[in-house]
């Protein structure tokens, strides 16, 4: 959204304004404003327009300039109804050179999930890519994935939700799953040029629209406005993103893997015990009759 459209809503907010003040305050013409609130209104805004001037009356429940307005993160939202995949857009958008950009939408007719799986993305969810372009050696990039793990996690817990972590990056409502990150990087081996953390949320989905073992937000406490949850997702998101210990203390005191029995399916085969810790940049350690595994990736089982 443009600073000005931005200022329009804040003075709109505020209570009426006439449209010649507005003009005057943020120095542009009487058309200009005009053409703003038109606009707004067609992204869903309800602005009612009476004698005593503008007022901004309702913010649409989801979409991307109702996730912006009110937004303390420096990231753009593109937004889509249907999409194949929000992962596959923000991959076109990061090699055409964009950054801090999140591609949202409430459906994906394609989206895809970690180790090839299908994503089911009904309408309701929130299904959502950002590109970022850290300055950072691939492999660092994990820390990225358990900082989105534990934003979700927080704003699931905001919204009433029981949510916890299993390693590596699926959010948990006891073994149901609610949220899972697949993320996507490019780059040379001492630095990435892009990475797209790809997450996605179960958020107001009746759980009948989801395979088996899924819970949704709405089965678990009800409808959610999704474009707030959005907000504190990639508000948290932005505060953890350049503090990998941060994260990992999060990720810890969130993860309900720890201490408990876990198998996983690593590439070089399996691996059976207890998850005692996490190490960065996302490593598992885990305590096996021959002593601790360290499990950089795989499929974890909680037994
Ligand atoms: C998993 O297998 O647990 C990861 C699922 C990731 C799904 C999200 S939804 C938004 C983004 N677009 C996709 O196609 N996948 C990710």
């Amino acid at each position: 959204m443009n600073d000005t459209r931005r200022s329009v809503l804040d003075a709109l907010d505020d209570g009426p304004v006439t449209g010649p003040d507005l003009a005057e305050r943020l120095g542009v013409s009487r058309a200009a404003i005009w053409k703003h609130v038109e606009a707004l209104r067609e992204d869903g805004f309800e602005i009612a327009s009476r004698d005593d001037g503008y007022e901004l009356e309702s913010v649409p429940e989801f979409g991307g300039p109702a996730v912006e307005y009110g937004l303390e993160a420096p990231f753009d939202v593109e937004y889509h109804e249907s999409v194949p995949s929000t992962n596959a857009v923000a991959r076109d958008l990061a090699d055409d050179g964009a950054s801090d950009v999140v591609v949202l939408a409430d459906e994906q007719t394609g989206g895809r999930g970690r180790l090839d799986r299908e994503w089911s993305s009904p309408s309701g969810g929130v299904w959502l890519s950002i590109v970022l372009r850290p300055d950072l050696p691939p492999a660092r990039v994990p820390v990225i994935t358990l900082a989105a793990a534990v934003a979700i996690t927080d704003a699931a817990r905001e919204a009433g939700v029981d949510a916890e972590i299993k390693w590596p990056n699926d959010v948990l409502v006891g073994e149901r799953k609610l949220a899972g990150i697949l993320t996507e990087m490019e780059g040379e081996a001492d630095r990435v040029s892009w990475v797209i953390p790809g997450l996605g949320i179960n958020a107001n989905v009746d759980a009948e629209e989801l395979p088996e073992g899924a819970t949704s937000i709405q089965a678990e406490v009800g409808v959610i406005e999704r474009r707030l949850f959005v907000q504190r997702l990639l508000e948290r998101f932005d505060e953890l993103r350049s503090d990998p210990e941060a994260v990992l203390d999060a990720w810890r005191e969130r993860a309900s893997t720890l201490g408990r029995d876990v198998r996983v399916e690593t590439p070089d085969g399996v691996v059976e015990g207890e998850a005692i810790d996490v190490e960065l940049p996302g490593t598992l350690l885990v305590e096996t009759d021959d002593g601790v595994v360290r499990v950089h990736a795989g499929d974890c089982e909680h037994l």
